[in-house]
This record gives C-alpha cells, sequence and structure tokens, in this order.
C-alpha cells in the first residue's frame, strides 16, 4: 500500500492506479465498521484508496478536536492488511491552505437531528468529502449506515454538485450484543456499555410495532421511554424519518429509517434502522 500525504504527491499516486476506484473516507482510529468500507470497496472496484484526515471543519466549539484519537501506524497496518492499495493522509494546510474560502452546506437534510445537535457539523463534513471526491474523482465513494443522516446529506451534495461518483451506503457493523461499533464505544463506562445496545433494541423494539401496525407515534414514545428506564439520561430524537430528506413522517409507507440518539452518561450514541 502506497501512503501520500500532499495533493501533489497524491496526483503522482493517483495517476498510477488502473482500473476502477473506490474512495473510503475516515478520520482514522479505524475499526472493523470502518474496515468492513474497505472490503465493499475491494469487491466492488479495483482499487481501495483510503483517506485518514481529522476534520477541523466538522467540529463544533465545544467537542474536543485536540483529544480526538490518532493512530496513524496501526491504521495504515490494517488497511493494508485488508487489501487498500492507497492511504492519502493529507495536512490540515493541504486540505484548507491560506486563503480557504469556501463552504459547501447541504439545506434542508442537513438541518433536523444531528445538524441541530451539532451546528455546523455538516458544513464541515460536505465541505471536506466534496475535496476528497474532487481530488481523488473515484468512481465509487463508501460511507457507513451507522451515520445515516451524513450518508444523506453527501448523497444530496454529490448529486447537486454533478460530482460523477456513485455514493454507495454500507451496513452497520454491531457487536454481538447489537451495539453498532464506534470510537465512543471506548468512553462508556463498564455498567453503561452493558445497558448500551439498549439503543438498539429500542429501535428493533419500535420498528417491529410499527411493522405490527401500531400508530407511529406510540411506538416512538414507547422507544423513547424504553431508553430513559434502561440507563440513557436523555434521548435527543427517536424519529421515524424519510430515508432520502430525514423529513419525520407519520405513517409507514415508502423507504424509511428509524433513527435514534441518546446520551448515557457523558457519552452520546447515535444508531439507525431501516423500517
Ligand atoms: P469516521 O467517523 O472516521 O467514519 C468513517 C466512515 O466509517 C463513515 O462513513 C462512517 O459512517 C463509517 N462507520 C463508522 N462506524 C461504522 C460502523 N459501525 N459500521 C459501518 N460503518 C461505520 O464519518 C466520518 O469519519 C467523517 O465525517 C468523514 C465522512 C470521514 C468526513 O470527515
Amino acid at each position: 500500500m502506497q501512503i501520500v500525504r500532499s495533493s501533489e504527491e497524491l496526483a503522482k499516486a493517483r495517476a498510477g492506479l488502473s482500473g476502477t476506484l473506490a474512495l473510503v473516507p475516515t478520520m482514522g482510529a479505524l475499526h472493523a465498521g470502518h474496515l468492513a468500507l474497505i472490503d465493499e470497496a475491494k469487491q466492488r472496484a479495483d482499487q481501495a484508496i483510503a483517506t485518514i484526515f481529522v476534520n477541523p471543519a466538522q467540529f463544533g466549539p465545544n467537542e474536543d478536536l485536540a483529544r480526538y484519537p490518532r493512530r496513524e501506524g496501526e491504521d495504515a497496518a490494517l488497511l493494508e492488511q485488508r487489501g487498500c492499495n492507497l492511504l492519502w493522509m493529507p495536512a490540515v494546510d493541504d486540505i484548507y491552505p491560506s486563503g480557504f474560502a469556501t463552504n459547501v452546506s447541504v439545506r434542508g437534510v442537513s438541518e433536523r437531528w444531528e445538524g441541530e445537535a451539532r451546528p455546523g457539523h455538516f458544513d464541515g463534513v460536505a465541505t471536506v468529502v466534496a475535496k476528497l471526491l474532487l481530488s481523488v474523482c473515484p468512481n465509487i465513494a463508501l460511507f457507513g449506515e451507522k451515520d445515516f443522516q451524513q450518508l444523506a446529506v453527501i448523497r444530496r451534495m454529490a448529486t447537486d454538485l454533478s460530482i460523477p461518483a456513485e455514493i454507495i451506503g454500507v451496513p452497520t457493523v454491531r457487536e454481538s450484543d447489537g451495539l453498532a461499533l464506534s470510537s465512543r464505544n471506548a468512553y462508556l463506562t463498564d455498567h453503561e456499555r452493558a445497558q448500551a445496545p439498549n439503543l438498539f433494541s429500542a429501535l428493533e423494539t419500535a420498528r417491529a410495532a410499527i411493522l405490527a401496525g401500531q400508530p407511529v407515534a406510540r411506538a416512538l414514545g414507547e422507544g423513547r421511554s424504553s431508553l430513559l428506564g434502561g440507563g440513557f439520561g436523555a434521548v435527543d430524537y427517536f424519529a421515524l424519518v424519510d430515508s432520502a430528506t430525514l423529513e419525520p413522517v407519520e405513517t409507514p409507507d415508502g423507504d424509511l429509517r428509524l433513527i435514534a440518539a441518546a446520551r448515557i452518561g457523558s457519552t452520546r450514541l447515535i444508531d439507525n434502522l431501516t423500517l
């Protein structure tokens, strides 16, 4: 696996790759969820390119950018084992050189839910992902369904800006008890870790209830209550939404997603399920 840092090195390495290209953007500290994206990339394209860039623009003032885990050596070894062909690890100045003044903001789909809880976050994501897509020019780019709203924002952005890469969502990788893999799981105490899978089970219960014909509002209300009774201190949202627009829906028709965010101790967890 070749490792490059500057945009010039990337352009040179990119020119040397033949066949179809799949891009997997990450912020590093890789776990099995990230590596599933590489596996899927290898299945779908001739060459897999990963990026590791802890993007300052998507961190809020109260989110600790400086404390974000950085494990370049370990990450590179994991990617190499998985058959990744090229790793791009740009510096902040490569992505945001002095004078950088452009912001990609996706109206509508980015505004509710995570957008409300983390103002500016999706502008930072859309701006950096647009840059990564335009720098690498892949045939496809893969993102986890774990961050379902992020995936919807990126799909909208790529369509709107006519970026000629197909955006592919990859199913969430979970622990055996259902907890979605996330770097934030490391912050949970043993007791919180034992209760954290209640987020997934609340979503599963709500899905079963809605599919069995229970009114949507009641199923969502019961989902919220079960989280509060199951170790979570606050529920930011527990909603049924349209998969493309993220607008809440009241009747279970069409391509829908159950999405939730809740706090356990000082950790905020998100998860989602298809209906
Ligand atoms: P990061 O949190 O590092 O995640 C990189 C990719 O891995 C994202 O597409 C995310 O959805 C996916 N992922 C995380 N946990 C997963 C799991 N349990 N199962 C499947 N996929 C999972 O998301 C970002 O970085 C950034 O916002 C980024 C898109 C790189 C832009 O900076």
